[in-house]
C-alpha cells in the first residue's frame, strides 16, 4: 500500500477516536473555539435538567463568534441584559422596537436555548412618558394603567411562545429599613397595586409564560421579609407568581452571602414559590456600596487587578461560587434557574459600577474566554464532587 493511502487510513482512525472520545464527553478540545481547554462536561450537561443554567447576553456581543460559541456550548438559557428593558423596546408612545432582542431570540432558537425576558416594569431604564405627564406630574391612574397594559401586551405578545418567562416587576422593594415599597414613577401614578396589575396584565398577555418577581439583596434578612410579604400579597390578590428572582450580586469579601442565599431559598420554598438565582456574579473589587442599585455611584474606586486576577483571589472566588452552588442544591426542586450576569469578565456591568471604568473579574470565564477556577468549582458541585 502506498504512503498517501496509509496516511489517509491513519487519519480516519485518529478522527474516529476523537469523535468517540468527544461523544463519551472525555475531550472538549481547544479546537472548539473560545480557547477553552477543558475536559469533561459543559455546564449545561452537568446540570442534568435539575434547573436551567444561563447567562445574560447582549445582541452586539453575540456577533463575536468565540463568545457565541461559549454561550451555545455552556448554557441552556439566556437573558437579554438590556434589550428587553422598556427603554430599549419603546422608542416612543405607541411604538415598539424589537430588532436587537429578536437577534438574541433567533440565536437562542438556533441553539436550543431558552430565553428569559427581563424586564417589563422597572423604575430604571424606562421612558418617562410611561408614567409621567408632560407637566412632570404622575399620569392619572387610568392613563398609567393603560400604558402599562399596552406595554406588557405589546412586548409579551411579540414574544409569545418564544420567551419562557418574564421578570414582570423588577426591584420594587425598598432598601430603606422599615419602608416596604420603593417609590417609583409607576407607584406614584397607579398606587401600591401597580405590582398586582402588572402581573394580571402579564398573565393575560401570555398565559403560557412563567411570571417572576426579581430583586437584589432579598436574601438579606430584612429585604427577605419584604419579599415574603410581597409573595403573600400577590397570592392573596389571586395572581400567578411562578418564581422569585434572587439576583445574587455577591461580593467575595462578604462571607455570609451563600448562607443568606440558602436560608432565602428555603424560605421561598416554604411559601410554595420557586427561586431563580437570576443575575449571579461575585465581585472581587473593593467597594463601599452594598446591593445592586444602578443609581448608586462611588468616586475614586480602587482598581487593583488591572493586570489580571491574582491566583489567591481567583481561588477565593472559586470557593465562594462553590458555596453558592451548594446553597442552590441544598433544597432539591426549589431552584428553577441559575443565570450568570454576563458571559466573560470583560462583559460584566461590574467593570463600570459602582465606580467608573475598572477591571473586574466577577464571572466564570476570563477575558480570553478561558474557564477560571470559579468555572471548575461550579462544574465540580454540579457533578457532585
Ligand atoms: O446602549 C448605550 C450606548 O448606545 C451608549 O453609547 C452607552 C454610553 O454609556 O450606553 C449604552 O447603554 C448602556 C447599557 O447598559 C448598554 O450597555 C447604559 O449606559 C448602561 O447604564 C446600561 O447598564 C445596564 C444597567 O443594568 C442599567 O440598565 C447594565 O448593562 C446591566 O447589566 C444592568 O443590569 C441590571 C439589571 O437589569 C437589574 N438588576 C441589576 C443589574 C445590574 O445593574
Amino acid at each position: 500500500m502506498g504512503r498517501p493511502a496509509m496516511r489517509l487510513r491513519w487519519g480516519w482512525v485518529v478522527a474516529g477516536w476523537w469523535v468517540w472520545l468527544r461523544l463519551c464527553g472525555l475531550v472538549v478540545a481547544a479546537a472548539d473555539g473560545g480557547g477553552a481547554e477543558r475536559e469533561g462536561e459543559t455546564l449545561r450537561e452537568a446540570v442534568r435538567g435539575r434547573f436551567l443554567i444561563g447567562a445574560a447576553v447582549s445582541a452586539r456581543r453575540l456577533n463575536d463568534p468565540g463568545l457565541a460559541e461559549l454561550v451555545a456550548r455552556e448554557f441552556d438559557s439566556v437573558t437579554p441584559e438590556n434589550e428587553l428593558k422598556p427603554a430599549s423596546v419603546r422608542p416612543g408612545p405607541g411604538q415598539f422596537r424589537f430588532e436587537a432582542a429578536d437577534r438574541i431570540v433567533d440565536f437562542a432558537a438556533t441553539h436550543g436555548i431558552k430565553v428569559v425576558g427581563h424586564t417589563l416594569c422597572w423604575h430604571s431604564q424606562a421612558p418617562r412618558w410611561l408614567f409621567v405627564g408632560e407637566d412632570g406630574a404622575p399620569l392619572p391612574r387610568e392613563k398609567a394603567l393603560k400604558n402599562l397594559k399596552e406595554h406588557i401586551d405589546g412586548v409579551m405578545g411579540h414574544y409569545r411562545g418564544k420567551v419562557v418567562g418574564w421578570d414582570v416587576v423588577n426591584e420594587a422593594l425598598s432598601d430603606r429599613p422599615g419602608e416596604y415599597l420603593r417609590q417609583t414613577p409607576a407607584r406614584r401614578a397607579i398606587g401600591d397595586d401597580y405590582i398586582v396589575k402588572a402581573f394580571e396584565f402579564a398573565q393575560a398577555a401570555d398565559p403560557d409564560a412563567e411570571l417572576y418577581y426579581n430583586d437584589y439583596g432579598i436574601e438579606g434578612p430584612e429585604k427577605l421579609q419584604k419579599a415574603i410579604r410581597l409573595v403573600r400579597e400577590l397570592k392573596a390578590a389571586g395572581v400567578r407568581l411562578d418564581a422569585v428572582g434572587i439576583q445574587g450580586h455577591f461580593v467575595v469579601r462578604d462571607e455570609e452571602g451563600p448562607e443568606r442565599l440558602e436560608r432565602a431559598i428555603g424560605a421561598f420554598q416554604a411559601e410554595g414559590v420557586k427561586v431563580a438565582v437570576s443575575e449571579l456574579d461575585v465581585d472581587v473589587l473593593p467597594r463601599r456600596t452594598r446591593g445592586a442599585d444602578v443609581a448608586a455611584r462611588e468616586r475614586g474606586g480602587l482598581d487593583p487587578y488591572r493586570e489580571g486576577l491574582p491566583a489567591e483571589v481567583a481561588e477565593a472566588q472559586a470557593r465562594y461560587y462553590e458555596r453558592v452552588m451548594r446553597a442552590v442544591l441544598a433544597h432539591p426542586g426549589a431552584v428553577c434557574r441559575v443565570t450568570f450576569w454576563g458571559t466573560h469578565d470583560g462583559t460584566s456591568w461590574l467593570n463600570s459600577w459602582p465606580a467608573g471604568r475598572r477591571t473586574n473579574h466577577p464571572l466564570l470565564f476570563d477575558r480570553d474566554l478561558k474557564p477560571k477556577p470559579a468555572y471548575r468549582a461550579v462544574l465540580g458541585v454540579l457533578e457532585g464532587r
